[in-house]
């Protein structure tokens, strides 16, 4: 999510080959066997030539589109998906609130920034969520440059939020809220970068439900850069030991799934040692994709603007996270919310979870908030959510 936004308002298989698919199902495309029929009152509708899906609409009897079902060739490498639903590793929230107040740095604690809250955590993690990504400044660890020391009041209060989720069994995700900025500048130094990396990996180098997130939302700048920059911050984290831990790089155009093809195909040089290298993505449902209007495009937006960051990964053999995705509180989102996430479900091969954008304690009355108990993407979405755990 971009900051300037939400600056402001801080302060105010298994399955029987042959059975028809069920609601939002894959249906058809490229490689795909079977189902190529939808159950009674929904209709197999061809999306692109990897994707057809099962869409509400034309009850009665099923339909294939013959475009959408041609036989795997056998040129083609790629894997298929998996005919069943499977289960996401990772599936909760982002927390937002140690990144807030970015024009004021250091700032204080409880005015300009505040991190999350332990007893609501604790009920996500009750509702059965596992994952939750904790955003935080850079400028506010390495106060005086990249590569210096950490400021150990913000480093015990950020240790003791990502500390009590893992203790509660789940994963915490450390997500640096910087856009590839520091202090406003773009980071070209990718030495710094790594050490910056090294030092922040080493605290916590014993805790294997750490994730590793290299930056949120690389935007407007080199796609080089944004490879080096990954690529960097992977070698500081296993340089500093911490070998057991999965890293969640992120692309540039704030990480979109809806651009990813386009954009950071570049990304697919990246290496790690130790292969737990996750491609984070990012996707809203409004017209402009930034998730600052309430309304989807439509019910099928969510599994369209999707469906080629799929097939991108699945090509290059590449594991994937949705790191944010929401929608507003309408009907047209939840339908929208829904596709996407059957889709990723489907393709659980490839898409290892997803994280709701967001929880926080201060959100007010946000139209996205995750925040029990009566944030407004909560009481409107959680019921939802819980059916992909
Ligand atoms: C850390 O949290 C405590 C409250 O638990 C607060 O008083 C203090 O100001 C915080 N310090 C920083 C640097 O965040
Ligand atoms: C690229 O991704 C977009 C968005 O998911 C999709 O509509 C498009 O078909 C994809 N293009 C290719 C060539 O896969």
């Amino acid at each position: 999510m971009q900051e300037a936004f939400f600056a402001g308002a801080a302060f105010a298989a298994g399955a029987a080959a042959q059975a028809a698919g069920g609601a939002w199902a894959q249906c058809g495309g490229q490689n795909w066997v079977s189902p190529t029929t939808c159950v009674s009152g929904y209709t197999c509708v061809f999306v692109n030539q990897w994707y057809s899906q099962c869409q509400p609409g034309a009850a009665g009897p099923t339909t294939t589109l013959a475009t959408s079902t041609r036989p795997a060739s056998s040129s083609t490498a790629a894997p298929s998906p998996s005919t069943a639903p499977g289960k996401f590793k990772w599936f909760g929230t982002n927390q937002a609130g140690g990144e807030f107040g970015e024009k004021t740095y250091p700032g204080v604690w409880g005015t300009h920034f505040i991190f999350p809250d332990n007893q609501a955590i604790q009920t996500l993690i009750g509702q059965g969520y596992n994952t939750f990504r904790v955003g935080f400044a850079m400028e506010r660890l390495a106060q005086n440059g990249i590569t210096g020391s950490f400021d150990a009041g913000y480093l015990r209060n950020f240790s003791a939020s990502i500390n009590f989720i893992t203790n509660a069994g789940a994963y915490a995700v450390l997500d640096p809220h910087n856009y590839g900025r520091y202090f406003g500048d773009i980071i070209t130094n990718t030495n710094d970068f790594k050490t910056f990396w090294t030092n922040l990996a080493k605290q916590f180098v014993n805790n294997p439900r750490v994730i590793f997130d290299t930056n949120n939302e690389y935007h407007t700048m080199s796609q080089d850069l944004v490879l080096q920059l990954n690529q960097a911050a992977i070698d500081g984290i296993r340089a500093a030991g911490a070998t057991s831990q999965y890293i969640w790089v992120e692309g540039n155009s704030w990480t979109g799934a809806w651009t990813w093809n386009t954009t950071n195909t570049n990304l697919v040089a990246l290496t790690d040692p130790q292969n737990k290298m996750i491609y984070q993505m990012h996707q809203y449902l409004d017209a402009d994709g930034s998730g600052t209007s309430p309304n989807c495009v439509s019910a099928q937006i969510g599994l369209q603007r999707v469906v080629g960051a799929t097939q991108w990964l699945r090509a290059n053999g590449k594991l994937g996270v949705l790191g944010e995705f929401a929608g507003g509180p309408n009907n047209v989102c939840k339908e929208a919310v829904k596709g996407l996430l059957d889709h990723l479900k489907a393709n659980s091969d490839v898409w290892q979870g997803a994280l709701w954008w967001a929880g926080g304690p201060w959100w007010g009355d946000y139209m996205f908030s995750f925040e029990p108990p009566s944030g407004t993407g909560y009481t409107n979405y959680n019921s939802i959510l819980r059916a992909y755990i």
